[in-house]
């Protein structure tokens, strides 16, 4: 990873956010122990401070809901040593609203986060017509680039609408300039959307400075300190604020 230091979960947090997913299938328990142990984004979120505590998260296109499930491990594991010294104050006492398309990730989701529904719900919705509500952050971890161009545009236009002033987006996109590792990442994609059960597996791609220039003239501001995902692949994690706000 370049733009900063390479991040994973402390080893208690990464088990509790994937141990919950055990009464959702073998499959789902599996998958968040592989996706929350080697995705840096869930480290590099939390270690930077991008949520904050107590914030109102929409999490769009959520899949099974891991944000919604490490947020609720934060709340229990908020104090050394699990939570390393040098990272932003934990984000504890958040609460997510998860949207997402397809059924059987939200079966998952909602199996795993069962019991705790006022403090982590995921909902069946598309992100392109669905109620966004308010919100502190917006979390779009690989999802726009799903969507149409101008389908893209009217999701920024509500994220921002939705943001209570000096709200944050959080969000990573592929880099179209990324030559070899964007393509191959956009083949990963394609298989993974395919398999997942998607009829369609058009993708509608930028460059990350086309994604800062977009969230830019749609009144978000992009903060300096974008993360790159390393050697294969060419993912950019960006946060953006909405002016205003303390
Ligand atoms: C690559 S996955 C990322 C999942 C999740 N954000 C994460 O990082 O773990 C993309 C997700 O976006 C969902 N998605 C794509 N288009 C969507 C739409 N229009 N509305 C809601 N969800 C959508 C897909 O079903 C899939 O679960």
């Amino acid at each position: 990873m370049t733009g900063g230091a390479t991040h994973r979960l402390p080893h208690a947090l990464w088990h509790a956010a994937s141990e919950r997913y055990r009464p959702a299938g073998r499959f789902a328990w599996h998958f968040a122990r592989g996706k929350l142990r080697h995705d840096p984004a869930f480290a590099t979120v939390l270690a930077r401070g991008w949520i904050r505590p107590g914030s109102r998260v929409l999490d769009l296109g959520c899949g099974q809901g891991l944000l919604a499930s490490l947020l609720l491990a934060v709340d229990g594991l908020a104090h050394a040593p699990h939570w390393p010294a040098h990272w932003a104050p934990p984000p504890q006492g958040c609460r997510v609203h998860g949207l997402e398309l397809m059924p059987r990730d939200v079966e998952r989701a909602q199996a795993a986060l069962a019991g705790h529904e006022l403090r982590a719900r995921v909902d069946q919705g598309d992100i392109a017509q669905a109620a966004f509500g308010a919100a502190d952050v917006v979390v779009l971890l690989d999802v726009l680039h799903y969507l149409p161009h101008a389908g893209q545009e009217a999701v920024l236009r509500r994220v921002h609408d939705c943001l209570a002033p000096g709200g944050q987006l959080v969000l990573r996109i592929g880099d179209h300039a990324a030559g070899l590792p964007f393509r191959l990442s956009q083949l990963v994609d394609r298989i993974i959307f395919r398999a997942r059960g998607h009829a369609d597996s058009s993708l509608y791609c930028r460059t990350a400075d086309d994604w800062a220039g977009l969230l830019g003239r749609h009144g978000l501001e992009v903060l300096p300190g974008r993360v790159v995902s390393g050697s294969l692949f060419a993912n950019t994690l960006m946060l953006a604020r909405k002016p205003g706000g303390a």
